[in-house]
């Protein structure tokens, strides 16, 4: 279910007590999602938001505005400054400079206001063992100024949402962490929040773990929020994200859409890692492999394994795969190496480290 945005004048955007649907409409529908009706898209800004910590500069004049109902990853390796980023989003630190806006309004200037639609998980807050979700999920909406009738309902909801609804009443001190980064997305969800802030949600937790927070957060997609989650890894951004946004020592890199960095770094070339039953001389690779058609450059992995640029579309693949095989060097292995993305990623966040 999407939002009206601008259907509906009524309230000021992205306030707590904006029109909602009757209860009843709730009834028939099973999805109790109910459209908050803004005057607005859900947004973030940063306005030259600048955070220094004594003489370092932990983000530096970062300006930027994503809008829309989306999912869009803040990506950058540990330190970039995205942690710092969130806080003064939510009011957790002050800026030196600059400022920033949740909705359109000022977090700086007015916090109650700008914070009333947004939900955030910073680092991982501890949930108190023994206490059960719902008691948690209770004090939490007590904390944000929910009816108790409010809570119960979204209690459920968010509960369900996270997939923790059978374990709604067990002990949180027992849980997995896994289990409780689940439970600290539902208390990030339980306000129905436009704006959803989560920084590196799956880090720390096992395979399991990454993989259920990742399903919830593609679960969060279409629901008429922005989504804003900030992750160090390349693949869970690309795996759930519409949009990135690079940063790296506290400078913003780039912000564009998934599709569109992928086509603009694309540039035809593909690279492709060719495993081999046995070691294989470079000699061989540099008569033979390098020489077929369509294979622009290559460059060696490991004594079985080399990485070939290649030059065109599948076809061309194809060719090339054919070629290869046809060598009879006892080809094991023949797959994509790296996206466009990542090679930029590892490029940009690695330029002037020394
Ligand atoms: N309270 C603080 N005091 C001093 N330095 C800090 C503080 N908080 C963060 N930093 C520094 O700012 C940089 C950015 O940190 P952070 O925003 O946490 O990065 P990220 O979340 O991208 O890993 C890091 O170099 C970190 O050491
Ligand atoms: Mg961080």
């Amino acid at each position: 279910m999407t939002r009206g945005y601008g259907r509906d004048p009524v309230g000021s955007p992205a306030c707590d007590n904006v029109a909602r649907a009757p209860h009843a409409f709730q009834l028939v529908v099973p999805s109790p999602r109910v459209p908050a009706v803004l005057t607005m898209p859900p947004s973030l800004e940063a306005r030259q938001l600048t955070r220094r910590f004594g003489t370092f500069t932990a983000l530096d004049h970062l300006t930027l505005k994503v809008e829309g109902t989306k999912c869009v990853g803040f990506l950058g390796p540990n330190g970039a400054g995205k942690t710092t980023t969130l806080k003064m989003f939510t009011d957790l630190i002050f800026p030196t400079e600059g400022e920033a806006f949740v909705n359109g309004i000022s977090v700086q200037q007015d916090r109650r206001r700008a914070l009333s639609s947004c939900g955030a998980l910073i680092e991982t807050p501890e949930i108190y063992g023994s206490l059960t979700p719902r008691e948690a999920l209770q004090l939490v909406g007590a904390v944000r100024g929910m009816s108790a009738a409010d809570v119960r309902e979204r209690t459920d909801r968010v509960l369900e949402q996270v997939k923790m609804t059978e374990w709604a009443n067990q002990k949180v001190g027992r849980f997995s962490k896994g289990m409780k980064q689940r439970i600290n997305i539902a208390s990030t969800l339980l306000s129905d929040p436009d704006v959803v802030l989560l920084d590196e949600p799956s880090t720390g937790l096992d395979p399991r773990g990454v993989a259920e927070v990742r399903s919830i957060i593609r679960g969060l997609k279409g629901e008429g929020r922005l989504i804003f989650f900030s992750s160090h890894i390349l693949s869970e951004v690309i795996d759930v994200c519409d949009e990135v946004i690079l940063i790296n020592r506290g400078k913003l890199l780039f912000y564009d859409t998934l599709a569109n960095v992928n086509a603009r770094l694309g540039s035809g070339a593909t690279s492709v890692d060719a495993e081999f039953l046995r070691p294989i001389a470079d000699a061989d690779v540099a008569r033979s492999i390098a020489s077929l058609a369509g294979v622009t450059a290559w460059s060696r992995l490991d004594e079985r394994r080399v990485t070939l640029t290649i030059q065109g579309g599948p076809e061309k693949r194809a060719e090339i795969l054919q070629g290869v095989a046809g060598l009879g060097l006892g080809l094991v292995g023949f797959h994509e190496s790296r996206s466009a993305l990542e090679d930029v990623y590892l490029q940009e966040i690695t330029t002037g480290e020394s």
